[in-house]
């Protein structure tokens, strides 16, 4: 075959050469362009070519290998695209990965306790933040004057007197009592607000829940229990409860109920400053003015209040030592009651 059919040949082969990997490519560039590749091998034939063509000739081996190069340079590219788009693939990876978020500790505990009242056969209520007067005071018995008022620093509208943000979920007991007539069992969670300086131990809203018992001949025996029973589920059956006299003006007998410091069993330690015992809530047998104040006659029906911070809850349970964590969205702090969802 003529030097030029032998180019012309190679020339077409080369355009469909392909290589499924490396090795592949090296053995197509041996076979080309090596030394002793097909390339070189056509020099032999070059020296038979008669002068006046030589330069033609030159100009076709120049022109093939320029092609093989140029293709041989292709294949490579397109394999190591191919190579790379494939290690960036993790085929064994989840199909979605989803961040899962978790329940905020105050929820988990607020759960809690409704699902402990929810056992006692509670039900749920609720009442506006935004109050009046009439119903976070006046109707809970604190008189226009009365100093009591002074015991929860109150955020009040400014164009508004009459209108404030609640200072606490007491507020609730006297909405369920406007709407119907006994017997009331609810349980009222919500977010209250209070004119504080913010520190680790205090901020200008917190949350509590109240918790409201109305019927004929309730007992203060009765509230014992209820107490009992709440703090042996939220705190573990070992659990003891104490009721120290106390004053609140919607409720006579008012008591705050302690526990037995979980953490020591009661023996004194530093979080119970050495008493053995925590405070947990306030209560008390709802004040008959309180009834009468909500239209419900004091001689017929009797009842019993209690109401708790669920911070303080919160913290008795996890020793959260600065409130203001609560509400600063930390994902680390979050993250630390996944165990607890
Ligand atoms: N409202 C009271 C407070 O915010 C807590 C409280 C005490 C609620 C005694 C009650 C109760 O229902 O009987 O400090």
């Amino acid at each position: 075959m003529m030097l030029e059919d032998k180019i012309n040949e190679l020339l077409k082969e080369v355009e469909d050469l392909k290589a499924q990997s490396a090795e592949e490519l090296e053995a197509l560039r041996l076979k080309y362009l090596s030394k002793k590749g097909l390339v070189n091998d056509l020099m032999a034939d070059f020296r038979l070519v008669p002068a006046e063509r030589k330069k033609e000739m030159g100009q076709k081996v120049n022109q093939l290998k320029d092609k093989v190069t140029e293709k041989i340079a292709q294949l490579k590219e397109a394999f190591e695209e191919k190579a790379d788009a494939e290690n960036k693939l993790d085929l064994t990876r989840t199909a979605y990965p989803v961040a899962l978020g978790t329940r905020h500790p105050l929820n988990i505990v607020k759960a809690e306790i409704i699902d402990i009242f929810k056992r006692l056969g509670f039900v749920l209520a609720d009442g506006p933040e935004v109050e009046d007067d009439w119903h976070v005071f006046s109707a809970m018995n604190f008189a226009e004057d009365h100093p009591a008022r002074d015991m929860q620093d109150t955020f009040f509208v400014e164009s508004h007197p009459d209108i404030i943000l609640r200072t606490h979920t007491s507020s609730v007991q006297s909405r369920v009592m406007e709407k119907s007539q006994p017997p009331y069992r609810v349980i009222c969670p919500g977010r209250v607000y209070r004119n504080e300086a913010i520190s680790y131990r205090a901020h200008c809203f917190f949350h509590q829940v109240e918790a409201l018992y109305v019927d004929e001949k309730v007992s203060f025996a009765d509230l014992k229990q209820v107490l009992l029973y709440f703090a042996q589920e939220m705190f573990g059956p070992d659990t003891q409860i104490r009721l120290r006299p106390s004053y609140f003006p919607f409720t006579e007998p008012s008591a705050e109920m302690d526990i037995s410091c979980h953490l020591c069993g009661g023996k004194g330690c530093a979080f119970c400053k050495g008493t053995g015992w925590v405070e947990i809530l306030g209560c008390g047998m709802v004040d008959p003015n309180v009834l009468e104040l909500n239209g419900i006659d004091s001689k017929k029906y009797s009842g019993y209040a209690l109401g708790m911070g669920i911070e303080r809850i919160t913290n008795l349970k996890y020793q959260v030592k600065d409130l203001r964590l609560f509400s600063e969205n930390d994902v680390r702090f979050l993250k630390e009651f996944e165990a607890a969802n």
